[in-house]
């Protein structure tokens, strides 16, 4: 495995074979603890007689011969290096885990038989890169100073040969000589001839060196060329001294109202930090030996609140001073009491006021929804929808999130508000009529029916809350033809009254009732119809049906929106038997539910 050793070959010397002497030196690199292997260059292979050869190294200028080889027989010799080296059968000097002490200068000598002395020499050169340098900055605050005081060491171990160390405060190199810098290298060789690298900084200190940042890097050569590591970046602490505090109220709203939490921060302007206490203005014990105070604010916290440092390094004494202002607003006190009971028809005022650090603004809501503004309110009871829940907000301008709010309940009483629907009717004998009357009331009313001033029975009543509806249906006859029906509600206070005015129809409309429930004349009523008829096989009917002269026409209206425009015609029924006619009209009555009210079957 001779790949492994970085073999670098320069040659410091060459001189040809010259005369009697050799004299050449190649020098060769390897790293530590590689193989190398030394050539002979003044031996020959085509040598067939074994010339006698000899390798070794000077040291003190005493050599030490490594190995023999002669006419009797070759000699690994006894020396320091015994058992690591051999000599291969191109009489190359094999060395095995070189050290640092191998590092030197070996000699192979040839002497042939003509007794001609050749010598040829190799400079070994051993390599080793160091270790990652280690960085430590001083750990205690350093004052600030214009001389150079000790404020890092970095060291390097392991190395060889010696390697260098360059200092770096904020990437920018720092030298001895510049800028009062001061920096001393220590090199220690240890037995195994690996090199220790150790560098102080010394500098001056400034107070920017705060925010400083510094490091140090060993550069180094290998056989391969130079290389180059940095240490680990790392600042230094800078004492300077304190010449006032300062004391902030921090808390996460800009107004402090009741219940945030704020922190008071006292701090001061030097490192390191002097003795914090915080005190309640006008209060001997201190609310905390601290720099920080966290609490929950109530109202009664509003003041001043004084911060007291002492600095330790030359016992000044400093003083701050803020004050709290912590905002609060109560419930709101109305002028009456929840649930507040009024007549129908009454006037109250009512006034609404709330406790606060500030002047408040009140409005006023009704079932949530603003309906004035300021602290007094003024009300007429006119309709039970005037009923309801009412509420007093206070707020304070400026400050977000303090708000109060005050219910009152207002139940209104009295007598029975009436509704009929609908109040004027057209019918015609035969109609199925059907009436609606709404009452409310508080107490919750009765609604009792009248035709013509007879008490009659309602089909349905729905009550809910103050509310009751009732209905009535009845089939009409000759008799309630201009006839008046009455709903009366009634409760413990009183009584109310609503008619109905019928009326007989001066055309004979038919009458359905549309989805929606009311009452339409089936006159030009635009219907969709799809039947099949005979000849009416349309899809768009505009039907104009009544009694008179017994005819009821189907038209197409090309206007309606899903009707093409040139559907527009008149399909007359007139020609379809009684049969059609009345088909047409059960189709009608199937399809949309219309309800015919006044014998339409009879066609
Ligand atoms: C080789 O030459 C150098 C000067 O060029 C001399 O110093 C050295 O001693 C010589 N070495 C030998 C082995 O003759
Ligand atoms: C100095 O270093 C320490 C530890 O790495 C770090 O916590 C601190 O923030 C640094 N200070 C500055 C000013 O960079
Ligand atoms: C080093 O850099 C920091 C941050 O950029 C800066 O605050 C500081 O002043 C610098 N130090 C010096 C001595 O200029
Ligand atoms: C160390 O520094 C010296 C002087 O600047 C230089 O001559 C030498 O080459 C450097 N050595 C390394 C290993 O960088
Ligand atoms: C401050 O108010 C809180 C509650 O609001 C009360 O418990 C405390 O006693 C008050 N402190 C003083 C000094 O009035
Ligand atoms: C309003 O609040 C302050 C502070 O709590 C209190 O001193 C004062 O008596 C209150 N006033 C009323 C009318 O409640
Ligand atoms: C009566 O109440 C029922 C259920 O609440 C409802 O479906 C019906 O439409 C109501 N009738 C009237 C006349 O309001
Ligand atoms: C209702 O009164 C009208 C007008 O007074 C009258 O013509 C009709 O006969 C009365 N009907 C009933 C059912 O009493
Ligand atoms: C009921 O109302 C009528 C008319 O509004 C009034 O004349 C009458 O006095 C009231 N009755 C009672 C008992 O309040
Ligand atoms: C009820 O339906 C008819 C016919 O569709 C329409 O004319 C009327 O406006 C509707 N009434 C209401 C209250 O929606």
């Amino acid at each position: 495995m001779d790949t492994l050793i970085l073999l670098s070959l320069c040659l410091l010397s060459w001189r040809g074979i010259q005369g009697q002497h050799d004299n050449s030196t190649k020098v060769m690199d390897n790293m530590l603890g590689h193989k190398i292997s030394l050539p002979c260059d003044v031996y020959s292979h085509d040598d067939s007689s074994t010339p006698t050869l000899q390798w070794f190294y000077k040291k003190n200028e005493n050599p030490t011969v490594i190995y023999t080889s002669g006419p009797s027989g070759t000699t690994i010799e006894e020396s320091d290096m015994k058992s690591r080296v051999n000599v291969n059968k191109h009489m190359h000097l094999v060395i095995e885990h070189t050290k640092v002490e191998d590092e030197k200068l070996f000699t192979c000598r040839v002497v042939d038989q003509n007794g001609k002395v050749k010598e040829s020499n190799v400079h070994l050169r051993v390599y080793k890169a160091p270790d990652d340098p280690e960085i430590k900055m001083e750990e205690n605050g350093i004052q600030i100073t214009d001389e150079a005081v000790q404020i890092g060491e970095c060291e390097t171990k392991n190395g060889y040969p010696a390697p260098n160390i360059t200092w770096y405060r904020n990437n920018t190199q720092l030298k001895t000589g510049k800028d009062g810098v001061v920096v001393t290298n220590q090199i220690t060789v240890k037995s195994n001839g690996l090199i220790t690298f150790k560098s102080v900084l010394s500098s001056p200190v400034y107070k920017t060196d705060i925010y400083s940042t510094f490091y140090c890097e060993v550069s180094y050569h290998l056989s391969n060329g130079a290389f180059m590591k940095e240490s680990d970046r790392k600042n230094i602490t800078v004492d300077y001294p304190n010449t006032e505090v300062k004391l902030f109220v921090k808390s996460q709203h800009e107004i402090i109202k009741e219940g945030d939490k704020v922190q008071l921060m006292c701090m001061g302007n030097g490192h390191p930090q002097p003795q914090i206490t915080l005190f309640r203005k006008d209060e001997e014990e201190p609310l905390v030996e601290d720099f920080l105070y966290s609490w929950t604010v109530s109202r009664n916290d509003s003041g001043g609140y004084i911060c007291k440092g002492l600095s330790m390094d030359d016992f000044n004494e400093m003083e701050a001073e803020t004050e709290l202002h912590v905002h609060y607003l109560d419930p709101p006190v109305l002028s009456e009491k929840s649930p507040f009971i009024v007549e129908l028809g009454s006037v109250h005022s009512v006034s609404c006021h709330a406790n606060a650090s500030a002047h408040t603004d009140i409005h006023w809501t009704q079932d949530g929804s603003t309906i004035a503004t300021g602290s007094d309110l003024s009300l007429r009871f006119l309709d039970y929808t005037d009923a309801g829940r009412y509420a007093c907000v206070a707020s304070i301008t400026g400050v977000p999130g303090l708000t109060q709010t005050q219910e009152l309940l207002v139940i209104l009483k009295g007598k029975p508000q009436v509704t009929v629907s609908p109040q004027h009717v057209e019918v015609q004998d035969g109609d199925r009529l059907t009436v609606k009357c709404t009452a409310v009331g508080n107490p919750t009313p009765k609604i009792t029916w009248y035709i013509n001033g007879t008490k009659v029975d309602a089909d349905v009543a729905n009550v809910s809350d103050s509310e009751v509806i009732s209905e009535l249906s009845f089939l009409v006859t000759q008799n309630h033809l201009n006839g008046r029906i009455s709903c009366k509600a009634e409760n413990e206070i009183n009584s109310s009254m609503e008619y109905i005015q019928l009326q007989k129809s001066k055309s004979d409309n038919i009458l359905y009732h549309s989805n929606n429930g009311t009452m339409v004349p089936l006159r030009w009523c635009h219907i969709y119809i799809s039947i099949h008829l005979g000849e009416i096989h349309s899809t768009l009917f505009n039907l104009n049906a009544n009694r008179k002269g017994n005819s009821i026409h189907a038209a197409c209206i090309a206007s309606a929106p899903f009707c093409r425009e040139n559907d527009y015609g008149r399909k007359g029924l007139r020609k379809s038997s009684t049969k059609n006619k009345r088909r047409l009209i059960e189709h009608l009555v199937n399809v949309f539910s219309i309800t015919p009210l006044n014998g339409l079957f009879r066609y």
